[in-house]
């Protein structure tokens, strides 16, 4: 692979939210789990955790309980029941269309402990950067097999009931989720902002 074959690669994933049924063969999951845990990571802790959900029901399972939080947290913001009806739809059926879901957890349990809040909180700032780190290496992964996938960040916001609805370890503390497939289609690239906008060249 030559430098502007790497380029392009990394140029042209895109999230990918509408999935063939094609089931991915396991030994395809392992792999791109075991590229994830290439990512570099704070202190070479690799305090991230992978769960990876394949079984239909399981998914349905999954899918209802996430519906059920984000239904809560709609009712609080006073969306009309019709929108609230329309994504919660739109919430499970693409979990439940997904052939392979992967929740990405972390675990505080291998990181540095310290007795002051400030380097708590950064110790965990830390910790969740390495995670996503092998998050971003997961969607590579599966887009060096030709698979496509989306980050989906619900995860984070109903880290509870993700736990108990699994029956994880309360040290897996759910980051993220990732819906993986063969794609139906590729989206048009969303435009990025300019390299002038978001960087500052000091002298
Ligand atoms: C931290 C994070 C959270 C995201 N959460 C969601 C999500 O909840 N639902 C979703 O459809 N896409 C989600 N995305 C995907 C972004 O919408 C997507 O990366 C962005 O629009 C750029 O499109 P591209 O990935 O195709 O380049 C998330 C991405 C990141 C990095």
């Amino acid at each position: 692979m030559t430098n502007t074959d790497l380029r392009d690669f990394l140029r042209t994933r895109r999230s990918i939210r509408r999935f063939k049924p094609d089931p991915i063969p396991d030994s395809v999951i392992r792999d791109i789990l075991h590229t994830a845990t290439f990512a570099p990571s704070a202190h070479n802790r690799q305090p991230w955790r992978f769960i990876v959900m394949i079984n239909p029901v399981t998914k349905s399972h999954f899918a209802d309980l996430m519906a059920d939080e984000f239904q809560r947290d709609l009712e609080k913001d006073n969306l009309p029941p019709e929108e609230i009806q329309k994504r919660l739809t739109r919430s499970r059926e693409r979990i439940t269309g997904a052939p392979i879901v992967i929740l990405l957890c972390v675990d505080m349990t291998e990181m540095d402990t310290y007795p002051d809040t400030r380097r708590k909180k950064a110790e965990y700032i830390i910790a969740t950067q390495s995670a996503a780190n092998a998050g971003m290496q997961l969607l590579l992964a599966a887009h060096a097999e030709g698979l496509g996938g989306v980050w989906v960040c619900s995860p984070v916001f109903a880290q509870e009931t993700v736990q108990s609805a699994l029956n994880i370890s309360k040290t897996w503390e759910p980051q993220a989720m990732f819906l993986l497939g063969y794609p139906v289609e590729i989206p048009v690239v969303r435009e990025r902002k300019s390299v002038d906008e978001i960087s500052i060249f000091l002298d």
